[in-house]
């Protein structure tokens, strides 16, 4: 009996502790300015474990007190009471209080783009952006590149005035990289980017981030992936693309692509055959000449 009675004290601890824990930090959600977190600990060594301070003076120990707005915390409320620059640090350095990082945006078949808070927080306050751009939360609709050049989302800056334009700068705000694809062939955005525009392989040849596909060679001589421009057969400069763009050179980089010529060559050796095949089979009927006669 001792035996199971020895951990109750233990036990009796653990709401104890979850209490404790939860009354350490609190947290106030906000409706555009994200969550703030105020830390008891951190404040009761900075006051003196003095729990009158502000309690129930400023802050009274309910779970349904009516939220304060930073004017009024600017007049001496709430949080205001001590954090106006003399007692404490002052209500304008926002990021003290309210937890904002570098936002991650996903974006459909586009990679993702690393929104930074600190560089544009530098320039602005939460205000210039929540909530009337962003809801400072994720979720927020997806926005269209024709829907930013027209003034929508980052559009409401970037526009050319302001900060550089979403009309050009693809790369500023997209990252792009080289890309390594198996069998040792890489990709060279930058290379590429000299000649061509995002939208020339983006969506229609390839799709960025983790949707993409990988295809095969024959898919390529098909017109597909690379091969929508890296073409094998000569006849196709009359399109005007990168025919034969590959040279077949022993680089890593060419060594995947020169494949091209190697399958393709096989292809034309087959469909070759075939037809001689097909000809000669028809032929001694057509022509009369005795097939059977040919030495061996
Ligand atoms: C610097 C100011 C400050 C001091 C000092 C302080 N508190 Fe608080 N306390 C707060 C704030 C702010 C809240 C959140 C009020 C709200 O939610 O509106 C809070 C909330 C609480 C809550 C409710 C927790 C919850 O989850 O809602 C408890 C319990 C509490 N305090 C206990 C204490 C005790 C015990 C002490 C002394 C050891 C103390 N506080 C000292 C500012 C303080
Ligand atoms: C009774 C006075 C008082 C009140 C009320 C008060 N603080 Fe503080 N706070 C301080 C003092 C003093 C410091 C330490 C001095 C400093 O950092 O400027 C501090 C420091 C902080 C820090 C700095 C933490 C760090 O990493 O350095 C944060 C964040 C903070 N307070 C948030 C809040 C929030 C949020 C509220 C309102 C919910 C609040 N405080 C209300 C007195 C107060
Ligand atoms: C000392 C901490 C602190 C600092 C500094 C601070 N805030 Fe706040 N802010 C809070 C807290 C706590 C709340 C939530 C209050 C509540 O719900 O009762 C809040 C609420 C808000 C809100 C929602 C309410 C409203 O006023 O519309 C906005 C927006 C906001 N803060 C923006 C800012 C901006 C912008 C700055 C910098 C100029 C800033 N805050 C600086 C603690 C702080
Ligand atoms: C220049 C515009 C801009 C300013 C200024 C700005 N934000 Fe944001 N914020 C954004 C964008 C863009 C997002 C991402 C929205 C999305 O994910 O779709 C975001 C997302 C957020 C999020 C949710 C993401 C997360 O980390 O959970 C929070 C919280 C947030 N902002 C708080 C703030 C606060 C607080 C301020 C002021 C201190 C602020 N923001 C100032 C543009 C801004
Ligand atoms: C100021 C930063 C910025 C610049 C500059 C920018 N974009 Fe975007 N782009 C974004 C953001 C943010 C999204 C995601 C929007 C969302 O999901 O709400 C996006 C989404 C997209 C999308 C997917 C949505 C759609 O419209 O189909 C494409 C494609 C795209 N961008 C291409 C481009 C191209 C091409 C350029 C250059 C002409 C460019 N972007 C310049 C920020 C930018
Ligand atoms: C409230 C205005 C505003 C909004 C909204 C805004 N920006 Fe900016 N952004 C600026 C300004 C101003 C600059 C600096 C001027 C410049 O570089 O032309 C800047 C600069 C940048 C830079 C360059 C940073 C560097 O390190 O040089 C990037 C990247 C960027 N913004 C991305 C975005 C994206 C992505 C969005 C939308 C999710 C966005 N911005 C929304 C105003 C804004
Ligand atoms: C000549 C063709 C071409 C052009 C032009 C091009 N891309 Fe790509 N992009 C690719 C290929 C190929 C991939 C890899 C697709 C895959 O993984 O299957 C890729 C992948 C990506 C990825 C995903 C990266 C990753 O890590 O998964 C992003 C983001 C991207 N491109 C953005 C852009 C942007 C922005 C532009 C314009 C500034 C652009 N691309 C122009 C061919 C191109
Ligand atoms: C939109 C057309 C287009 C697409 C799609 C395309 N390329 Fe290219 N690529 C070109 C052109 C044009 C050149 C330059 C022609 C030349 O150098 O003769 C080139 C050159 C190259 C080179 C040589 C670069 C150098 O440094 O000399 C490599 C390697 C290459 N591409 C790989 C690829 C791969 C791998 C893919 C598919 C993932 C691909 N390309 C898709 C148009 C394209």
């Amino acid at each position: 009996m001792k035996r199971f009675l020895l951990p109750l004290p233990f036990l009796l601890f653990i709401p104890v502790l979850l209490f404790a824990m939860d009354f350490q930090m609190v947290t106030f959600k906000t409706e555009n300015a994200g969550k703030v977190i105020f830390d008891h600990d951190l404040h009761l060594k900075k006051l003196g474990s003095n729990c009158t301070v502000c309690h129930k003076s400023i802050f009274p120990i309910t779970t349904d007190a009516p939220p304060v707005t930073m004017a009024e915390m600017e007049q001496g409320k709430s949080c205001g009471v001590c954090h106006n620059k003399t007692k404490a640090f002052g209500l304008n350095e926002c990021v003290k209080c309210h937890l904002v990082k570098e936002v991650p945006i996903q974006i459909p078949q586009f990679g993702t783009i690393v929104f930074s808070h600190n560089f544009h927080l530098g320039m602005y306050g939460c205000g210039d952006c929540h909530n009337k751009l962003f809801k400072p939360a994720p979720g927020n609709p997806h926005i269209s590149m024709r829907q930013m050049e027209q003034g929508a989302s980052c559009g409401a800056c970037h526009d050319g005035n302001t900060a550089f334009t979403v009309k050009e700068n693809c790369t500023k705000c997209h990252a792009v990289k080289d890309i390594a694809f198996t069998a040792d062939a890489l990709f060279s955005h930058k290379f590429h980017l000299e000649m061509y525009k995002c939208a020339d392989c983006h969506s229609k040849l390839f799709v960025a981030g983790p949707e993409s596909k990988r295809h095969s060679m024959r898919d390529m001589e098909q017109g597909n992936s690379c091969g929508g421009c890296h073409e094998a057969v000569p006849l196709s400069a009359s399109k005007g693309i990168a025919a034969n763009a590959i040279r077949p050179q022993r680089t890593s980089r060419s060594r995947r692509l020169t494949h091209f010529s190697a399958t393709s060559s096989i292809w034309v050796s087959i469909a070759a055959t075939t037809v001689i095949a097909v000809y000669l089979s028809a032929a001694p009927a057509a022509s009369g000449i005795p097939w059977r006669t040919w030495p061996s």
